[in-house]
């Protein structure tokens, strides 16, 4: 799937964001290697700190249904600004991508950036690492 495909994948499962606090709905569409779509929402928590972003929600998703190789991952909001992945997500995307992993950020117009995972988190720490 092309990246504008992803693009329209993640606003189009925007829809089912659980966000009653923030109000902010984002969504999020997930290619793996194998070429399977997964998307998420983030889901909030009156509990705060218990939310989930869309990011994490997709890629939970694929590797809870055996897909640990995540080559793409596209996210969409309604912001009039591009939205790009949290810190927390940077580091799942990592755990799950790899340098190459297209990040495709797009703003509620459609329009999107896209990076490599190195680009927005680079030196980070992996298993590499340990
Ligand atoms: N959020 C995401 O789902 N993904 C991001 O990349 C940034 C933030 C969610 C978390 C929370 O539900 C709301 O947006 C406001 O932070």
């Amino acid at each position: 799937m092309n990246s504008r495909e992803l693009v329209k994948t993640a606003r189009e499962i925007m829809k089912n964001s659980y966000s009653p606090y923030s109000k902010f709905r984002v969504g999020a569409a997930v290619q793996t290697e194998s070429g399977k779509l997964f998307t998420g929402v983030n889901i909030e928590n009156a509990s705060y700190g218990a939310t989930c972003c869309a990011e994490r929600t997709a890629v939970f998703k694929a590797v809870s249904e055996g897909e640990k190789k995540v080559k793409a991952v596209a996210i969409a909001s309604d912001s009039d600004d591009f939205i790009y992945p949290c810190g927390i997500c940077r580091q799942v995307i990592g755990e799950f991508g790899d340098r190459e992993t297209r990040i495709i950020c797009s703003k509620n117009n459609g329009e999107y950036r896209e990076y490599k995972l190195e680009d927005l988190f680079p030196n980070a720490f992996n298993s590499d690492s340990l």
